[in-house]
């Protein structure tokens, strides 16, 4: 018997590093022009499903892919890992098998990456990654969407990440390679990049895209963009210590005076004010964070029409 999909080779969303940077530039660049121009009777997912299954809480990345998908024509279903029977010990590739019969698209939010890729791989049909505790590719689609429609083309740009170099930031890193931009990134020893995201720096020769910092005002001195994130994500469990260690690294006015006068401010949210940003910077002038947010959905879109083959 056939699987339901008929797209050939699935074309999963995983980790940025794994799109090529042409692809990655078409996603972007859809979604800025399907913003600009939206055209809200074209339903090219229309007789297509998404399944998402949450292995952590969301309020953005559900919202958005659930809207989004629907504004295409599409339709969704939406599954807590732990009222499946996955959780019951139903392996991940009998799983992916079961869902590629039933859907068109899998998105998956789960703390293993390596859990993603066991799923890819026994699957007929496109999975995206909704964040995993080591990337969150979705993001970063719609933070560089946010800096792009303001301030044109990032290439060539210096970002400054302060806090935890955590999966956020690591999707960061990755699209720094991909599309010719710097990072400038200031950390305390623990919390700086992950000893995998320094290996793939060195294996596609992409180092000198970053430069390490313990010092945020030397971080954000002339950036482009400062972006923060929270001090504890999820399944974090060293929360007191994490947040002594990175007190020196909370976003503030006085911060952001050291990037320069046309920088933006960008967090993924949710936000923890008074902790790795002030009120005063997200509320802030310089602050993108609703855009930011509402271009989930216009991201999501891109990406879940790129992956069905449908349009790009
Ligand atoms: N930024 C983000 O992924 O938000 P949610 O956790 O609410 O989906
Ligand atoms: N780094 C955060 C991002 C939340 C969207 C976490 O993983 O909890």
């Amino acid at each position: 018997m056939l699987s339901k999909n008929t797209l050939g080779v699935p074309r999963h969303f995983l980790d940025l590093h794994r799109l090529s940077s042409a692809d990655l530039r078409r996603i972007i660049d859809h979604t800025i022009a399907s913003k600009k121009n939206p055209h809200p009777d074209h339903k090219p997912l229309l007789g297509k499903t998404l399944a998402m299954i949450f292995e952590k809480p969301s309020t953005r990345t559900r919202i958005s892919f659930e809207v989004g998908m629907k504004q295409l024509g599409g339709e969704t279903v939406v599954l807590r890992g732990e009222e499946m029977q996955l959780h019951r010990d139903e392996t991940l590739s009998d799983t992916a098998k079961i869902l590629s019969r039933y859907v068109d698209c899998v998105m998956m939010r789960t703390s293993d990456e390596q859990y993603l890729q066991e799923l890819a791989d026994s699957a007929d049909i496109p999975i995206i990654n909704g964040l995993t505790d080591q990337s969150h590719p979705c993001q970063i689609v719609a933070d560089i969407v946010t800096y792009e429609e303001s301030r044109g083309n990032i290439k060539g740009k210096t970002v400054a990440w302060s806090g935890d170099a955590n999966n956020v930031c690591a999707s960061w890193i990755h699209a720094a390679v991909l599309l010719g931009f710097k990072m400038n990134i200031a950390t305390p020893k623990e919390f700086a990049p992950s000893l995998q995201v320094m290996r793939w720096l060195e294996e596609v020769k992409g180092r000198e895209s970053i430069t390490l910092f313990s010092d945020a005002h030397a971080a954000v001195k002339g950036a482009d963009l400062v972006v923060t994130d929270t001090w504890v994500s999820m399944g974090n469990l060293d929360v007191a210590r994490r947040k002594t260690l990175l007190a020196p690294f909370q976003v503030t006015e006085s911060l952001m005076q050291s990037a320069l006068p046309t920088a933006l401010f960008m967090h993924c949210l949710p936000a923890h004010r008074g902790e790795e940003v002030t009120s005063e910077v997200a509320d802030g002038k310089q602050s993108v964070i609703w855009d930011e947010a509402e271009n989930r959905l216009h991201a999501q879109k891109s990406i879940l029409q790129w992956c069905l083959r449908a349009g790009l």
